[in-house]
């Protein structure tokens, strides 16, 4: 694992636009794997920059998203796929046909949740996956006690997950308790990984992940078996370490 501590978010923002927009430039057709959350929306912007500047282009690019609200139209304004929307897709060169979310409305969960796997599978596997982190140390909607062989499936939602989300809800009875969400397998197969972090409220999680024991109850602890991930955090999330 390769640490990254930078003094604030939007140090973090920067670096990590830099290591996508790299990705992406070394190889225009990269397979991406994208999150949503605060956490990357800056990376998201700084992506912005880069593109209205001309430092890099999405024409080619295909993406995979880590999760989405299982029961949420994608039309609802708290869908990960509004969000992807509004915080990227919307203003870069994309193509719409590139882009690929779960889908919270599926009928046959099982049946899109394998055909999301084979998707990603055909198209070579994901070149370069960005994670946040959960508080409670998921990655995507890994929650903790997950199951480390799993791949694209239907979870249920953390009480720790539904109520850090709750922010975004009119009130907490509206936050979705399932969500579809890729796997820790699928997240393992990717080729390179960065998982990003700030503030105070993700430093125990950071800590665990790094230097605790690798154990399912810290999903992100999984990730020191992997051989390319770069973590870029703040101090604050850094602070434990
Ligand atoms: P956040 O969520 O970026 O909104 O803090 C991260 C996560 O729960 O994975």
């Amino acid at each position: 694992m390769r640490i990254i501590v930078v003094d604030n978010y939007e140090e973090m923002s920067k670096r990590a636009a830099l290591m996508v927009a790299s990705q992406v430039t070394l190889k225009p057709d990269s397979v991406l794997g994208l999150a949503t959350g605060d956490t990357p929306s800056g990376m998201y912007k700084e992506l912005i920059k880069l593109y209205n500047k001309k430092e890099v282009d999405f024409k080619e690019v295909r993406t995979f998203n880590l999760d989405e609200y299982y029961g949420l139209n994608p039309e609802n304004s708290q869908s990960y796929y509004k969000y992807m929307m509004n915080n990227l897709f919307n203003s870069i060169n994309i193509s719409t046909k590139n882009i690929n979310m779960p889908d919270g409305m599926a009928k046959d969960v099982d049946d899109f949740c394998s055909l999301y796997e084979k998707k990603i599978k055909t198209l070579g596997g994901i070149d370069m996956q960005v994670l946040g982190i959960g508080g409670n140390g998921h990655i995507g909607f890994n929650e903790p006690n997950i199951n480390f062989e799993a791949q694209t499936h239907l979870v249920n939602l953390d009480e720790q997950t539904i109520e850090a989300n709750s922010r975004f809800f009119k009130s907490i009875e509206y936050v979705p308790v399932k969500a579809i969400s890729m796997g820790i397998k699928t997240i393992m197969n990717s080729k390179k990984i960065i998982l990003l972090a700030n503030g105070l409220n993700k430093a125990e999680a950071i800590e665990k992940a790094v230097k605790g024991k690798i154990n399912p109850s810290i999903p992100a602890s999984i990730l020191q078996l992997h051989n390319d991930v770069t973590i870029i955090i703040d101090k604050e999330a850094a602070s434990l370490l």
